[in-house]
């Protein structure tokens, strides 16, 4: 299945808008395509204890997750003046949960775009096939 991105980042948009950082101000908004075609969005939700912040990409999953579904693709709108990839502890949640040919795009306002994949991100990575 190709990934149509136009309505993802539409979606991720959305989901950007309804983000909690009033500490950052960093917002970020996700939209997950599933394997069978739906859209789930994510966003990220700060902490007045600021250890507790969940990011937009981790919220997404679990909303994925909770549907039973499997992520296709994942799209990022955030508002830098350069577009970014997931951190360090969201690539290795996607690892987890998603194919390994996951397509991954971040956008700016502006329509910057960078693309990535799961084994850019993070090569050798600890899964299950270790334990
Ligand atoms: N953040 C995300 O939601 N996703 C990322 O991939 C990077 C960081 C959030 C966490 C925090 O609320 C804010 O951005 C600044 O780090």
């Amino acid at each position: 299945m190709k990934v149509d991105w136009t309505p993802l980042f539409a979606a991720a948009e959305h989901a950007r808008a309804h983000a909690y950082a009033p500490y950052s101000k960093f917002q970020v908004g996700v939209a997950v395509l599933t394997q069978d075609g739906a859209v789930v969005e994510g966003c990220n939700v700060e902490n007045a204890s600021f250890g507790l912040t969940v990011c937009a990409e981790r919220n997404a999953l679990a909303a994925v997750q909770v549907l039973g579904k499997k992520p296709r693709a994942i799209a990022i709108r955030v508002d830098s003046a350069q577009p970014t990839p997931p951190c360090g502890a969201c690539r290795q949640v996607i690892a987890e949960l998603a194919p390994k040919d996951l397509e991954i795009r971040s956008r700016t306002a502006d329509g910057q775009e960078a693309r990535y994949t799961l084994a850019e991100l993070l090569p050798h990575l600890f899964d299950k096939s270790f334990l």
